[in-house]
């Protein structure tokens, strides 16, 4: 099982592979082929039916399906960083069927957070019957083996909720805790510490962090947790691919600068709009004035009502790279993305590029009102810029 090795994040980002380093290559090779020369010493093979797969030796391979070397390298890293036993996903959404064919709940406790979640859920519900109820259900509802699934920071509004409190909940019956970490990876918040049986991150997003590559995460404490979602990859075939990995391992070298950047930028800007909007009459044509005229709220978990001291030990280094902002009309946030320059109106999130993405384009459920910003590392001052000329043309002022 990985353990937390005392090194810094940055430094187990660059060095937990060390071990796979068995050519001389500094930066590591990519690896295509599906299939791997057995061994050429007859006295060395070791038929199936005596081979423990799931023991798997992160530099042998048979079978791509089974395992490969980039993924494995990429597991590695992230077993380091997660402190947990790391399995790579072909997406954030097939780590979470991963998760469920696992745990194979009764229940479900959810809240609205990611809509595709809630397709996983219903390919659940027509298969085995699984039930969903509200996140904040009775805890009389939950029963041995049902599953709290905790989206924390939560997609889109970018406000986090107490693991601590929802892994007592689930564990006061003999349930689990499922936390879907993507909106604040390593550094900024390890839900191991808070109780959480499994994290599941989208790769997609902070992981791969370039936009250019699809996978997901699942981290487990357990051994035989880890030894059966091994085994149950191998049969339901959702690996992540041999490119994607390679990109993958890339982009982990830079996984905590990128973050604290991409977060601390983030706080910035939010502070920055929540300050405006409690500005008391502010001057005709004053920044905080214009930024009354277009902005109804700011949605993050540095400026979330709850402010409790569970918030601070849960996210010690920063609030996560995603908020949501509320236009006053509807029509503004259709028109506000083709207005900026640094932000590029598409969905997902977590690259070095700042995405924003009007959320009804993509998310039903939500106000259509809503914007979902994810802020890249260009130099805030410069997003902030570009928001508020935006900004001033709505207002005209
Ligand atoms: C919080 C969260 N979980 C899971 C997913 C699904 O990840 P993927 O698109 O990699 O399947 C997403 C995607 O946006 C997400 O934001």
């Amino acid at each position: 099982m990985a353990q937390s090795t005392g090194m810094g994040t940055s430094t187990r980002s660059l060095h937990a592979d060390d071990v796979l380093n068995v050519v001389a290559d500094v930066a590591p090779p990519m690896h295509l082929s599906t299939t791997f020369r057995y061994s050429d010493d007859p006295s060395a093979l070791v038929p199936a039916a005596e081979n423990d797969f799931t023991n798997v030796d992160p530099t042998t391979h048979y079978y791509s399906r089974v395992s490969a070397p980039g993924p494995s390298r990429f597991e590695t890293i992230l077993s380091a960083l997660l402190n947990g036993k790391a399995l790579s996903y072909s997406s954030g959404l097939s780590a979470l069927h991963a998760a469920l064919t696992l745990l194979n709940p009764r229940r479900i406790s959810v809240g609205d957070g990611y809509h595709g979640s809630h397709g996983v859920i219903a390919l659940f519900n027509r298969v085995t019957g699984l039930q969903k109820l509200p996140l904040n259900c009775d805890v009389d509802d939950l029963q041995k083996g049902d599953v709290i699934l905790l989206e924390t920071p939560v997609n889109p509004t970018g406000i986090a909720f107490d693991i601590s409190a929802f892994a007592e909940k689930a564990h006061s019956r003999g349930a689990y805790l499922i936390v879907d970490s993507t909106f604040a990876p390593p550094n900024l918040q390890d839900p191991f510490l808070f109780g959480a049986d499994l994290v599941m991150h989208s790769g997609t997003k902070y992981f791969g962090g370039h936009s250019d590559l699809l996978c997901g995460v699942l981290a487990t404490q357990r051994e035989d947790w880890a030894k059966q979602l091994f085994t149950d990859r191998i049969f339901i075939g959702s690996v992540m691919g041999n490119m994607e990995s390679w990109l993958g391992v890339r982009s982990l070298r830079t996984l905590e600068i990128r973050v604290q950047r991409q977060s601390d930028s983030t706080t910035r800007l939010v502070s920055w709009l929540n300050g405006a909007l409690q500005a008391v009459a502010p001057a005709q044509g004053s920044e905080e004035a214009v930024i009354q005229a277009v902005l109804q709220q700011v949605f993050h978990a540095s400026v979330q009502e709850d402010q409790g001291e569970w918030l601070k030990k849960q996210m010690p280094n920063g609030f996560g790279p995603v908020f949501s902002i509320t236009m006053k009309e509807e029509q503004m946030a259709r028109e506000l993305p083709s207005r900026l320059h640094f932000f590029q109106h598409a969905t997902s999130l977590g690259g070095v590029e700042s995405l924003i993405e009007w959320r009804t384009m993509s998310d039903e459920s939500v106000d259509r009102r809503l914007m979902r910003i994810s802020v890249g590392l260009e130099n805030w001052e410069d997003l902030k810029g570009d928001l508020l000329k935006a900004f001033r043309e709505f207002a005209g002022q």
